[in-house]
């Protein structure tokens, strides 16, 4: 099967290439928007008529949720039309797409109940608007398509909160972090192999399936710089502030865990909990 990684460069990108050599059954083509642009129709279409394609897992994506308020156009072209697109070239190919969204298309204000798939998405933000509608476009345009809502993804790749606390705290005596955002970090090797274990398991007739993944247990932010403070072993203090307290540009949900209970049912996925994660990041980002 050959499988196109789009955006590639990026953290989940990163560790898709890192795992790929553990699966031989697959031919992986990388490329990042310099190969391959997602929001030119042109050049996907030029793409799929010289290359092979049976299987796209879209990791590019318009990331910065404070950025995008700023930047509405950029993070809809992008996040929307360009998914798109490449839901359409996929179409055109028959190829399957997998698709990766996020928690924060929901708003966060249904008390504090893990978010099911069917849930209604009620974005607070630019980023999680383009998201949506990003679903919206893969939904209709791709006839084979899956998409994976994940959360707080981090890597030894790419920028992160993870190497955002570890910086901080090295030349900080105290980290103000907010605890009244709730939700699960994913370390985004756990969900790069559960996307690569999936592919062949999928039927062949699948369209518009939305899976839940992140790391096992709850957190706030907080708790997690905390965590990566302490298995670190840095000495900084970290201090539980409210959202209120903190500038942020865009609005974020404050509680926005995700229930597995779908792909866990599907698949009979183990889920590592996100300390187990963490501690796997850390030690990579050591090496
Ligand atoms: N990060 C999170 O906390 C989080 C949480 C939930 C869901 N997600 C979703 O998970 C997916 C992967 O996230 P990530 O954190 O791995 O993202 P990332 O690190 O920001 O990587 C995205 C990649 O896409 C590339 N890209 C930008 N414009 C492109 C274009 N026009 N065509 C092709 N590639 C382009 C970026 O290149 P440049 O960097 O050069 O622009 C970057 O290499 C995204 O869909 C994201 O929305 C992320």
């Amino acid at each position: 099967m050959n499988i196109l990684v789009t955006g590639s460069n990026g953290q989940l990108g990163c560790e898709l290439r890192k795992l790929a050599k553990s699966y031989e059954q697959f031919v992986f083509v990388f490329t990042d928007k310099e190969e391959l642009d997602i929001r030119s129709e042109h050049a996907l279409n030029k793409f799929f008529k010289q290359n092979k394609v049976d299987c796209v897992v879209n990791c590019a994506g318009f990331t910065a949720v404070d950025g995008a308020e700023d930047n509405i156009a950029a993070a809809n072209e992008l996040n929307m039309r360009g998914a798109g697109f490449l839901a359409a070239a996929c179409t055109e190919a028959g190829a399957l797409l997998i698709h990766i969204s996020t928690d924060y298309v929901f708003n966060g204000q249904a008390g504090c109940k893990p978010y099911k798939e069917t849930d209604v998405a009620k974005p607070r933000s630019v980023y999680g608007k383009s998201k949506l509608e990003g679903e919206l476009e893969v939904i209709f345009n791709a006839q084979r398509s899956v998409i994976f809502r994940t959360s707080w993804l981090y890597s030894s790749f790419g920028h992160n909160f993870v190497k955002t606390i570890l910086n901080k705290a090295k030349s900080e005596q105290e980290l103000r972090v907010v605890y009244d955002q709730v939700g699960a970090p994913t370390y985004a090797a756990d969900l790069a192999k559960t996307i690569l274990d999936i592919i062949p398991l999928l039927p062949e007739k699948i369209r518009g399936k939305i899976y839940n993944y992140s790391n096992e247990g709850v957190c706030s932010w907080y708790d997690f710089a905390h965590a990566i403070i302490e298995m670190e072993g840095i000495d900084c203090q970290v201090r539980p502030v409210l959202t209120a307290e903190f500038k942020q540009l865009a609005q974020r949900p404050h509680y926005s865990v995700l229930d597995k209970t779908a792909i866990k049912t599907d698949y009979h996925i183990d889920i590592p909990h996100w300390r187990d994660g963490l501690r796997r990041c850390l030690e990579a980002i050591r090496d």
